[in-house]
Formats: structure tokens, C-alpha cells, sequence
């Protein structure tokens, strides 16, 4: 008798390639930044989810290398840096249209913002007009010059980075634009180990030198569609509802996560699933993201930020973490959740 085998269905092969993939660009990222696995899923699953990352960060942390890297891992993307001054204008990001003599023609010279991997260091020191011609092509995948409306690469991934509020000189990011960003993180620092392994590996040249493409963008395509098929238990659903809601009554907010921060929670999750290489999504996923999708969509009352001097800014949103636990709960399995997708 044939052995009993289990079916295997084309969507689990089509998630299984998937998280091969996924694999695959980690792995591969990883040979040039060292010791940051879980900030480059981070970034990989904003990649994977259509949306874009903001580092609030200190200089020399891997920033550049890891967009150089991403670009550097697809075959064919392109990577470009935009480096935000008070004068920098929006068409200087999105590109202009000149008249050509020649021709007798206006021409389109497209701006820095047309490539794969779309690098904004200090964002904070443009001016809001061009923060709102850099948020609007992020949210909207386009950009409008002289009327004409025009379609971003596609994938498009932005990373801004933003210098540490007290900097001088600064546009503070409006609260409401800061929500488009799907998530916020930093790099920070490697570990001495990590640290001396780059001194070596520096000796004779940068490691993105030797960097090879390891994918595709029809794989990145597979893995954006991967995780669209990534399965969320109503009860993980609504329980993504009830923190999100909870942070809009909690006694430190003045404004709370918007039903963006439910989305982007709800999305970011189901990648870091993939990234994980399952097909469902578990209460984890949804516990270690709260803070890199939610802390930088609400706005906190003074008092918090007053605690959160005395405390430390990571104890004062850990404690903020655990309130929003305590009034939305993570779903146990006793309640009658596997959380994975019944078969
Ligand atoms: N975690 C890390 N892994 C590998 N290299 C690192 C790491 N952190 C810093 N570096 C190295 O430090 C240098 C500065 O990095 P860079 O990307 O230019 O910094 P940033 O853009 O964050 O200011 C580069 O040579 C980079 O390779
Ligand atoms: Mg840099």
C-alpha cells in the first residue's frame, strides 16, 4: 500500500515558495548588515506589505548599506539617496519637466524619487511642502508635476530617516503624516562581536561590493501576494481592533492609532508570519509589533512624555504596552483558537 500522505494544495506550495524567498533576502542582507536580523525583517515586511519605514536613529548605523542592500538583492532595482535641507524643494524629489529646444517640447527629467529603493535622510530638515510631496507619493504611489500625474516604480520602498526630536533646525513630521509610515524603528549599534567582524570584512573594500541579486521582481510580487494569502483568525482580527481601540482611551493618549494603525497592525502581522515561515498569524506577531506600528501613530499628553523623562522613553512604552494588554487581552487558545487556518 502507497503511504497515507498529507495533500498538499497549490497555495500551500505557492507559501511555501514564499517563505523560500523571503529566506533567501534575508539571508542575503545579512552578509552586509550584521546582527540586525529582526530590524531587516521589519523593513522586509513593509516591503512585503507595500509599505514604507521610518529610522529615527543616530548617524552610522547600517541605514544607507541596508537600503544599498535591499536595491542590491533584486535584480535590476535602483537605489537613490535624497538628502533633506530647509531648501531642498518638492520638485527637486519628484523632477520637473523642461522645455527642450530642440524638440520645441517640454521633456520630463524625472526626480530622485523614481527608483525601487528611495533612501530620505532628515526628513525632518525639509520643509513641509516637500515632506508633503514625499508623504503623497508614499501614499498615493504617484506623484503629480505640472498637472501630470505619473506612476512610481514598482516595488517602491521608502526609508526616511529622522534625527532625534531635540535636533534644531527641524520640521517635526505632522502626527497626521506620520501615519503613513507602516512602522518605525532603529538600527542602532551592533554588538562589539558584529562590530570587530566589520572592521575585518572592511579591510580591503565594503562587503556591497560583492552583494549579488538573489531575487526578482516577479518574486517580490510572489511575496506580496503571499502575504495577502496569510490566514488571520477573526479572533486575532478583533483582537487587533480591541489594542488599536485601546490606545484611543487610554488615560496618556490625546489622540490615539487611527483605523490605519488596525490595518497596518493587522497587515505588518501576516509578514511577519511569512517572514517566519508560517501561514498563519500568531498572538506574537501581533504583540511584537504593537510598538513598531502603533507608538508612532498616537500622540501622547504631556504628563506621559514628563513620566517618560524620568523613566526612560523604552520603560514609559513598555508600560503603555502592558495597559493596552490589560483592556484588550491576547485570545488564548482555550477560547477556542488553534489560530491556524482549519484544514
Ligand atoms: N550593523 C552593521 N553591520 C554592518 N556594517 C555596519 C553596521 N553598522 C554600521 N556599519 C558600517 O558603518 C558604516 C556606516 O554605515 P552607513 O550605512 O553609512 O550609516 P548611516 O547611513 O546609518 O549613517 C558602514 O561602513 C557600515 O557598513
Ligand atoms: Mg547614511
Amino acid at each position: 500500500m502507497e503511504p497515507t500522505q498529507v495533500a498538499r494544495t497549490p497555495e500551500d506550495e505557492f507559501l511555501e515558495r514564499a517563505g523560500e524567498i523571503s529566506e533567501r533576502f534575508l539571508g542575503n542582507i545579512e552578509s552586509v548588515v550584521h546582527g540586525k536580523r529582526e530590524e531587516i525583517k521589519l523593513v522586509l515586511a513593509a516591503l512585503m506589505c507595500g509599505g514604507h519605514v521610518l529610522f529615527e536613529d543616530v548617524p552610522g548605523t547600517a541605514k544607507t548599506v541596508l537600503a544599498r542592500a535591499i536595491a542590491g538583492s533584486i535584480d535590476d532595482a535602483t537605489t537613490t539617496r535624497i538628502q533633506c535641507t530647509p531648501d531642498l524643494q518638492p520638485t527637486d524629489v519628484t523632477g520637473l519637466s523642461v522645455f527642450n529646444q530642440k524638440d520645441r517640447d517640454f521633456e520630463f527629467h524625472p526626480g530622485p524619487i523614481f527608483a525601487n529603493v528611495v533612501l530620505v535622510d532628515e526628513i525632518n530638515r525639509a520643509m513641509p511642502k516637500t515632506q508633503s510631496a514625499l508623504l503623497e507619493a508614499m501614499a498615493e504611489q504617484q506623484v503629480t508635476v505640472d498637472g501630470h500625474t505619473r506612476e512610481l516604480d514598482d516595488p517602491f520602498l521608502l526609508l526616511a530617516t529622522e534625527n532625534p526630536i531635540e535636533y534644531e533646525g527641524t520640521f517635526p513630521l505632522p502626527e497626521a503624516q506620520l501615519d503613513r509610515f507602516l512602522l518605525k524603528t532603529q538600527l542602532g549599534y551592533p554588538g562589539a562581536e558584529d562590530e570587530v567582524q566589520i572592521l575585518v570584512e572592511q579591510r580591503y573594500g565594503h562587503p556591497l561590493g560583492s552583494l549579488r541579486p538573489v531575487l526578482d521582481v516577479d518574486e517580490v510580487r510572489v511575496l506580496r501576494r503571499a502575504v495577502q494569502q496569510i490566514y488571520v483568525d477573526p479572533l486575532l482580527q478583533r483582537w487587533i481592533v480591541d489594542l488599536v481601540r485601546a490606545t484611543r482611551e487610554h488615560e496618556s493618549i490625546a489622540i490615539g492609532a487611527s483605523v490605519r494603525g488596525s490595518l497596518a497592525l493587522e497587515r505588518a502581522s501576516r509578514a511577519w508570519a511569512l517572514l517566519d515561515g508560517r501561514d498563519f498569524v500568531l498572538p506574537d506577531d501581533v504583540e511584537r509589533l504593537f510598538q513598531p506600528v502603533l507608538i508612532h501613530r498616537v500622540t501622547f499628553r504631556p504628563s506621559f512624555l514628563a513620566e517618560a523623562r524620568t523613566i526612560g522613553w523604552t520603560a514609559a512604552i513598555d508600560a503603555f504596552q502592558r495597559a493596552c494588554l490589560a483592556v484588550a487581552p491576547r485570545p488564548r487558545p482555550e477560547d477556542g483558537a488553534s489560530f491556524a487556518r482549519a484544514t
